[in-house]
């Protein structure tokens, strides 16, 4: 048993049928192999700006998605990362263990300040990467699943762990990524080039999983498909073969199944099952979703023990760094 660590940012007020695809699902499943910990990384939605109201409505939200996606409480530690001091202490430390050649260096950043003028680049954009170094190496996390966007940084956190142990002592196991199975990266439905993602001119890229089913049925029957009329997965057929993945995920059947299914019919019909399956699918994801945000008491009391039991871990761990970098009177 490893112990996993992972977190999401509380960007929108539902997350996307791509991030349940590509990141909640294999969280789910961990649970049931690993001791998990997963957490709302609302100090990471700082280093952008910022409405206060908006950000502390959205952390709950995401808390309540993760529940709602199925991850459990009882079996795995959930909390808000701003609740546990440590992460920002061990930032801090990490920060004076890390260089500016190797920030500057990451790709996510670059692209983020490419249009900014470098005296005006937020500084927590920069730093980014050592705070999410933090988070998992404060709870000496071993396996850390993230999507392809994040394997730089993880990279990263991989070099900050190795020169803290060869200059301080083995003290943190350096973590592995854990890359999501197949066909979890879901593409756009209006351009399977690029990764579902929330953008405001192009609603039709994404399915929200608290989308209505009418919604969900008007984007999918417009999304986009590639020539010819045979539903099978190919590296021609990029459009397709997305959608096949979706079906794939939310009826939990194998891709060669549903090609064999929709054998001889042409793209209306399989758009037409696949709206049906994703709309059965998100159902009672929704309902769960809103009565879990119906009732604030319980969901305090979740993210209360989910914060206790990740403070005592990240206690444990701090002692043990300010001890070995001469922090503390002995
Ligand atoms: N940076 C991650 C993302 O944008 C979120 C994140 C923050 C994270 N801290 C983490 C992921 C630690 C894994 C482990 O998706």
């Amino acid at each position: 048993m490893a112990r996993v660590f992972s977190g999401v940012k509380p960007t929108a007020d539902v997350p996307h049928l791509g991030n349940y695809i590509g990141a909640f699902r294999q969280w789910v499943a961990l649970q049931d192999l690993h001791e998990c910990i997963f957490c709302v990384v609302d100090l990471h939605s700082l280093t952008v700006p910022w409405d206060p109201e908006l950000l502390r409505k959205r952390s709950r939200s995401a808390a309540a998605s993760l529940i709602a996606s199925g991850i459990d409480p009882e079996r795995s530690v959930l909390f808000l990362q701003s609740e546990v001091m440590e992460h920002t202490e061990l930032t801090w430390i990490l920060t004076c263990v890390s260089r500016m050649g190797e920030l500057s260096r990451m790709t996510q950043f670059k692209d983020k300040s490419r249009n900014t003028e470098n005296e005006s680049i937020g500084t927590g954009l920069y730093m980014y990467p050592v705070l999410m170094a933090a988070d998992v190496l404060v709870y000496r996390g071993e396996l850390v699943p993230v999507g392809e966007d994040q394997k730089q940084h993880l990279e990263l956190m991989r070099d900050i762990a190795e020169r803290f142990n060869r200059t301080f002592g083995d003290t943190f196991p350096v973590p592995d990524p854990y890359i999501p199975v197949e066909g979890a990266r879901i593409m756009g439905l209006d351009d399977p080039a690029y990764k579902m993602a929330k953008t405001t001119e192009r609603p039709n890229n994404l399915i929200w999983m608290n989308d209505p089913p009418e919604v969900v049925r008007k984007k999918i029957l417009r999304a986009v498909t590639d020539s010819g009329r045979e539903v099978v997965a190919s590296p021609d057929k990029p459009a397709i073969t997305n959608l096949l993945s979706i079906y794939s995920a939310v009826t939990a059947r194998p891709v060669s199944e549903i090609e064999q299914e929709y054998e001889g019919k042409g793209y209306g019909d399989f758009k037409k099952g696949l709206a049906q399956a994703v709309i059965d699918f998100l159902d009672p994801f929704r309902a769960r979703y809103l009565e879990i945000l119906e009732d604030p008491g319980r969901l305090d009391k979740i993210l209360d023990t989910g914060a206790a039991q990740a403070r005592e871990m990240a206690q444990e761990t701090m002692q043990v760094v300010r001890d070995r970098i001469g922090l503390r009177r002995s």
